[in-house]
């Protein structure tokens, strides 16, 4: 391991080149153990991202979907836990530490999330039946995103970067869970290729219209909503609990901790599609496009960048 390239990065640890992505040096050890020893079930759910694309919103939807049944929307511990512990990463949590978890006795279906890209997941998760819910975000709005969680999570981060760096190294590839493209496109290729194994969501989709979105999803994942519950206001109200506005406001979410890194707050910003135009210049917006030209063109993938 002490071989591995490195890069100052972004994250304050720098990141090493790992199996052809930049892993977070203080995660690789975690990653290795995921690699390593997860046993994945068929029931199963993960979710995928880059980071900044979505996640802590997916992992409340997801998480209130599945348990709709075991705990009203009043007294879920949504309320009271941030979601990272509902749906825990298992490159932060389940295998910090280098301990190797028993998660056998976890209830099912199992509720994990990763960024880990597609190609470098245990193969478990790869061959089983489990099923993988990917949220992705257009390019201008997730580098902005994370530039800002930099500069908020200094622990973690070094704060040391200006946008105009940032551009460059997000360009280049080598930021956490980098390079974009090929993390995006890793997931994007197996949900055309296997749609019954991964559901490619875009953040700008659920920004535009969150209930169907989330019937989409829970269609999915095995937890269709009946009739009635669709009668009752159900997915709206679900649409509701998981706005950013409410969960910004939850206690839990103003003052709490995840991990030793990063205040829960820092998770919760603005939450808009098209942020991007207050921050990047035309030259930023100019050297970027080049790289989306080039690395997204025969993909038949393509982003939406305003609302
Ligand atoms: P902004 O920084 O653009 O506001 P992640 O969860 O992957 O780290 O992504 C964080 C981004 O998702 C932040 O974007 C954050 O504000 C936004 N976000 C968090 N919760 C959200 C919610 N409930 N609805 C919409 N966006 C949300």
């Amino acid at each position: 391991l002490a071989s591995l390239p490195k890069e100052k990065s972004f994250a304050g640890s720098g990141v090493t080149l790992y199996q052809d992505f930049w892993c977070p040096a203080m995660l690789l050890q975690n990653v290795i153990s995921f690699q390593n020893h997860f046993q994945a079930h068929d029931q199963d759910i993960i979710l995928a991202s880059k980071p900044k694309s979505g996640t802590t919103w997916l992992k409340a939807i997801i998480f209130t979907i599945v348990n709709r049944t075991q705990f009203s929307l009043s007294s879920t511990p949504l309320l009271t836990k941030i979601s990272h512990e509902l749906v825990p990463f298992f490159e932060f949590k389940v295998y910090e530490n280098n301990e190797i978890p028993d998660l056998t006795s976890m209830s099912s279906p199992r509720l994990f999330s990763t960024h880990v890209p597609y190609a470098s997941l245990p193969k478990s998760i790869q061959e089983s039946e489990c099923r993988i819910v990917y949220v992705c975000r257009n390019p201008f709005d997730t580098l902005v995103s994370q530039w800002h969680f930099g500069s908020q999570s200094s622990e973690f981060q070094s704060s040391g970067w200006t946008l105009e760096e940032f551009v460059d190294k997000f360009c280049e590839g080598k930021e956490a869970f980098g390079p974009f493209w090929s993390h995006i496109l890793g997931y994007w290729k197996e949900s055309t290729e296997n749609p019954n194994k991964v559901l490619f969501l875009k953040y700008e989709d659920l920004k535009e219209d969150l209930t169907y979105q989330i019937k989409t999803l829970a269609e999915f994942i095995g937890f269709p909503f009946s009739l009635e519950e669709q009668r009752q206001g159900v997915v709206e109200d679900i649409s509701k609990l998981c706005s950013l506005n409410v969960l910004k406001d939850l206690e839990v979410n103003k003052s709490g901790k995840y991990g030793s890194f990063f205040p829960n707050k820092c998770f919760y910003r603005k939450g808009e599609v098209g942020d991007w135009v207050n921050h990047l210049s035309p030259s930023m917006l100019e050297r970027l496009n080049k790289m989306i030209e080039e690395k997204f063109r025969d993909s038949g993938l393509s982003f939406k960048y305003v609302a």
